[in-house]
C-alpha cells in the first residue's frame, strides 16, 4: 500500500475541507506504474513469455524493466526520444533494452506492438493489457480500504491513456459488488489532462511539459467520456505554469514532491475548487502517480539557483535573515 495522506495545508489554501493525497509517487520504482506492470510481467511469466516489453513515456519502461529484473525476463522499451534523463537512466539500470523512438509515444506504441506480434513478447501496455489494467484497479482498492470502506465524494485523476482511470472506476464497482462498498454512483470521477494533448481526437504532437501524460492518441480516451458522463464528472487542462505552480504549491504544502503529472492532478484540483464544484463536507481524493526526482530538468528552470556562499561565519549571517 502507498499513503493515503490528509492534506489539511494543501486544503485549506484550495478551500477543500476534507482533501486526501493518494501518494503513489513512493511505489518500488516511484510511480503508480509498478502495479500494472507488475500483474502484466507476472502474466507474461506464468504464460511461458520468452521476454517483456513496453512503449512508454517514461514511468512504465522503469517499471517493466523493474519487475522484468525480478522475474528474470529481457525487457525492450520504446520510448520517445525527448524523455526525462532520470527515466532512461532508470529503465537502463535495471538492464532494458532501450530504444529511443525519434517521434511520438504513439509512434513508440505502434513499433512496440509490431515487435510484440512478431517476436511473441510480452508487450504490458499493449498485447498484455487486459491483465495490465486490473493492476492499476488496486488504487481503487487501497482508497476505499484507507477511508475506512466509505465511497469518496470526487476523484482527480491525471489520464494519459485513460487507462488507469478506467480501471479505479473498474476498482470500485468491483468492491460495491462485494458488498464491501455502498453505492459508487454518487461519487464524481475528474479527468486531469495536460493543455497540449488534452483531446480525445488524436492530436499528432502533443506538446507538454508532462511527457508521461503526452500521448496524441489515447487508446482508452473514448471510455474515458463514457465514464465522465456515467459518474457526471468533467475534464480540465493544465498548461505547462499551472502544473509547475501546482507541483510547487503541493510541495510547499504537504511535502509531496511530485512530477509533472501530478502537477496535472493539483491544478484540476484547484480548478475544480475554484469553479464551486467541490460543496464543503466532500470527501475529495486526488491521485499523485510520479515522483517529482524523475522531472526535475523543468523545475531547475523556473527556481532560483541558489548562490554559493564561503564557508565564514560573517559571510552566513549576512545571507540568513
Ligand atoms: C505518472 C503518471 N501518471 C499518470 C499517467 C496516465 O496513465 P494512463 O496512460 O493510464 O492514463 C501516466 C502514464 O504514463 C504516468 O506515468
Amino acid at each position: 500500500m502507498t499513503p493515503l495522506l490528509r492534506a489539511d495545508r494543501l486544503g485549506s489554501e484550495l478551500g477543500i475541507d476534507n482533501l486526501y493525497i493518494k501518494n503513489d509517487s513512493v511505489n518500488p520504482t516511484f510511480s503508480f506504474k509498478d502495479r500494472p506492470a507488475g500483474v502484466a510481467v507476472s502474466k507474461s511469466l506464468e504464460f511461458g513469455l520468452s521476454a517483456v516489453g513496453c512503449a512508454s513515456t517514461g514511468n512504465l519502461s522503469s517499471a517493466t524493466a523493474a519487475h522484468a529484473a525480478r522475474a528474470g525476463l529481457p525487457c525492450y522499451v520504446f520510448a520517445p526520444s525527448d524523455i526525462e534523463m532520470a527515466k532512461i537512466a532508470q529503465a537502463l539500470s535495471y538492464g532494458a533494452r532501450y530504444t529511443p523512438i525519434k517521434g511520438t509515444y504513439d509512434d513508440a506504441n505502434r513499433i512496440a506492438a509490431y515487435v510484440g506480434d512478431s517476436k511473441g513478447y510480452g508487450i504490458v501496455n499493449i498485447n498484455m493489457r487486459s491483465y495490465y489494467v486490473e493492476g492499476s484497479k488496486t488504487l481503487a482498492f487501497e482508497v476505499a480500504e484507507q477511508l475506512g470502506w466509505r465511497v469518496p465524494d470526487h476523484l482527480v485523476v491525471p489520464v494519459g491513456s485513460g487507462a488507469m482511470l478506467n480501471a479505479i472506476c473498474k476498482g470500485f464497482e468491483e468492491l460495491q459488488q462485494a458488498s464491501l462498498l455502498g453505492d459508487v454512483s454518487q461519487m464524481s470521477v475528474e479527468a486531469a489532462q495536460a493543455r497540449g494533448c488534452a483531446e480525445v481526437t488524436p492530436v499528432e504532437r502533443p506538446d507538454t511539459v508532462a511527457k508521461s501524460l503526452a500521448i496524441g492518441d489515447p487508446g482508452d480516451g473514448r471510455y474515458v467520456l463514457k465514464r465522465l458522463a456515467q459518474y457526471g464528472g468533467s475534464a480540465d487542462d493544465a498548461t505547462d505554469q499551472e502544473i509547475m505552480d501546482a507541483i510547487l504549491l503541493l510541495a510547499r504544502t504537504e511535502g509531496v514532491f511530485t512530477e509533472p503529472a501530478g502537477g496535472v492532478s493539483v491544478a484540476a484540483l484547484r480548478k475544480m475548487a475554484e469553479s464551486g464544484r467541490i460543496d464543503s463536507g466532500d470527501t475529495v481524493v486526488c491521485y499523485i502517480t510520479g515522483n517529482g526526482l524523475k522531472s526535475i530538468e523543468p523545475l531547475m528552470r523556473v527556481l532560483p539557483r541558489p548562490q554559493a556562499v564561503e564557508a565564514d561565519l560573517g559571510k552566513i549571517a549576512a545571507v540568513i535573515k
